[in-house]
């Protein structure tokens, strides 16, 4: 039977919940909606009055595809609901903040995104899955990737030609490149030597920079080189990126500001160099990261730049084997960006150690609060917080964060 509801709040995952909790998915705070309850959702969802935060989604794709959450309500709304994410998670741990105004990437500014591709009877379907379900959506007007990358979706096609089924979906990896497009694979066919040389023929067809399958690279026609600084790194396939290049820059000013003329630096949860090279023009850097691969890329891409002071790569499991206090010492300044789960271990270490500044780089906002109430408590004040967009229209949010010792000011 269909029932009005009031929806309350957004969710997390951006999903208007009514009380109950009801989840309703693209319904804003102050909405009334009617549906047919089911379970703790509501089908069939129709707006009966809308937020004056509504608007048209500016892309065409959105009704169907998952790729994004927000597009239904305004840029202003969707920034303030990002920054009251992180002002709540803190709240909740008693930490309070400034938080800067929100930088928001652009759209179609995305470098790399994993297209889903499946074979199906007349050729292939590549795009976004759609919301809460396995089907494909096709996405050529889409407003989130950068053109280059919208452009090589036939790559995606011509791999699942080659080399997927129609029962399995094909994630293909595509990312920029400063010689090219870099595309990794998985989910398709073993590979074996005939297969493998189709494969490296698509790479010449279509003029790749590396194509790598099931993580071996299979061709590498120019090195698919990121730029960070004044190195050039070339990750290994697939490996961690910041999503836009402007939410990498926003990011790295806030990180750099933080640091200052700090002398030595460690960057824990460093991944290929993203801020160690940068700050490697003016501080020694330590950099250590879990993945040896990546550590192997950042120590090569230092020896071949021009101008960088000591840089020295560590492969460790910082959750396991935290950077211990004596450890810790001899740096001025410490940079952490770990993965969603927050990096409690190393930042107990770090209350014992009292780095004279920290910059908490997160993607998740209640790990990080609960990081943020550990250092306060052990002496350290919250100066700022800075939230970058650079998933805009998703749930997703991350910020930059100045630590420092309360008698040291910042
Ligand atoms: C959010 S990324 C940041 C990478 C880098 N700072 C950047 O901006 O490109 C988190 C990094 O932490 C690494 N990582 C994940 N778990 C780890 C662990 N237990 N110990 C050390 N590094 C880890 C990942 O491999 C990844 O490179």
């Amino acid at each position: 039977m269909t029932q009005e509801i009031t929806i309350t709040r957004l969710g997390h995952q951006g999903d208007g919940i009514a009380p109950g909790p009801i989840y309703v998915p693209r319904a804003l705070p102050g909405e009334v909606v009617s549906g047919t309850p089911e379970g703790d959702t509501l089908a069939e969802m129709q707006v009966v009055t809308p937020s004056p935060h509504r608007v048209s989604p500016p892309c065409r794709h959105y009704r169907a595809c998952g790729g994004c959450q927000l597009q239904h309500a305004s840029d202003a709304f969707v920034a303030d609901w990002k920054q009251d994410v992180v002002r709540a998670a803190l709240s909740a741990q008693g930490v309070e903040a400034a938080l800067r105004p929100i930088h928001t990437s652009p759209p179609r500014s995305r470098r790399r995104a994993t297209i889903s591709v499946r074979r199906t009877k007349k050729g292939t379907l590549a795009g976004f899955h759609g919301r809460a379900s396995d089907v494909i959506t096709e996405i050529p007007d889409c407003q989130l990737l950068d053109p280059a990358l919208l452009a090589a979706i036939p790559v995606a096609q011509a791999l699942a030609l080659l080399g997927g089924s129609r029962k399995g979906v094909l994630a293909v990896t595509l990312t920029l490149s400063e010689a090219g497009l870099d595309v990794s694979v998985s989910g398709g066919k073993p590979l074996d030597g005939p297969f493998e040389a189709s494969l490296a023929l698509i790479a010449e067809q279509h003029g790749l920079a590396r194509l790598a399958w099931e993580g071996e690279v299979i061709a590498s026609r120019h090195s698919p080189v990121q730029r960070f600084g004044k190195a050039n790194v070339v990750p290994p396939p697939g490996a961690f990126l910041q999503a836009t290049k402007d939410g990498e820059a926003a990011l790295l000013s806030a990180v750099r500001e933080i640091v200052g003329s700090a002398k030595r630096v460690a960057d824990l949860f460093a991944g290929c160099g993203t801020f160690s090279l940068p700050l490697a023009e003016t501080a020694e850097v330590h950099a250590v990261e879990g993945e040896a691969s990546m550590t192997t890329a950042l120590d090569q891409g230092w020896r071949r730049a021009q101008g960088l002071k000591r840089l020295s790569t560590e492969a460790r499991d910082l959750f396991r084997r935290p950077l211990l206090p004596d450890e810790l010492r001899r740096f001025d300044a410490v940079v952490l960006d770990p993965p969603r789960a927050g990096a409690e271990a190393q930042v107990t270490e770090l209350t014992r150690a009292k780095p004279p500044v920290i910059a908490y780089v997160s993607c998740n906002p209640v790990t990080f609060a609960r990081d943020a109430k550990t250092l306060t408590q052990a002496g350290y004040r919250l100066n700022w917080v800075q939230v970058v967009d650079q998933f805009r229209w998703s749930a997703h949010v991350e910020l930059a964060a100045s630590f420092s010792l309360a008698h040291i000011g910042g």
